[in-house]
């Protein structure tokens, strides 16, 4: 399967990136394949309309909502920024709901620097994904202290953790491999 996985902090010298890493890694690791879209590398402008009805003159933004649609699921994750998730994956949604989400099983993962992992950031992302016509699974990813547990490659450096990255990303497969049949 393919997924492709969105993350959404943009800070220069920021740790969340490092749980898309271990993601992508983790999915190809069981033999799929992982996209990451970089909301830092992607550099969308703030919002003014929906994809489809702004200029898009390099193509940009259609390739991006092509690889979201020819994704059997995504997954979102942000970092917790005052208790919400980032603006920046709040910009991306916007721009491409609900066209290039509608119908998929997304993934909800948040980071903090702090032990609770950016748990509220979580549950909002849920009811979103929820307004775009999307399917969040129930499980959640929420990894406090992220740099104790991931290196900077995504690398997985805490027994503990490793377990419960590969028990979410196993649980989130069978949940998109659901829509599959
Ligand atoms: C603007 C801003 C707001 C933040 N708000 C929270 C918060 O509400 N809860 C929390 O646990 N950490 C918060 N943090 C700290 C983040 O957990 C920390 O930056 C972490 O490394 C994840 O974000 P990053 O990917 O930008 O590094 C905040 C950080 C920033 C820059």
């Amino acid at each position: 399967m393919r997924i492709s996985i969105v993350s959404g902090s943009s800070r220069e010298g920021r740790r969340s990136h490092r749980v898309a890493l271990g993601l992508g890694n983790q999915i190809e690791a069981v033999d799929h394949k992982a996209v990451i879209i970089d909301l830092m590398q992607l550099e969308l402008p703030p919002f003014v309309e929906r994809f489809g009805n702004v200029d898009d003159p390099n193509g940009k933004l259609a390739r991006i909502s092509e690889i979201m649609k020819v994704s059997d699921g995504l997954i979102f994750l942000t970092p917790e920024y005052n208790g919400a998730m980032s603006s920046g994956l709040k910009n991306f949604i916007d721009v491409f709901a609900k066209a290039s989400f509608d119908g998929k099983p997304i993934g909800v993962a948040t980071a903090s620097a702090g032990p609770l992992g950016g748990i509220r950031a979580a549950y909002q992302l849920q009811q979103t994904i929820l307004c775009i016509l999307a399917y969040p699974m129930p499980q959640m990813l929420t990894v406090g202290n992220v740099t104790d547990v991931l290196d900077e490659d995504g690398t997985v450096i805490d027994d503990e953790f490793r377990g419960k990255i590969e028990q979410y990303t196993d649980t989130y497969l069978g949940f998109v491999r659901k829509f599959k049949v």
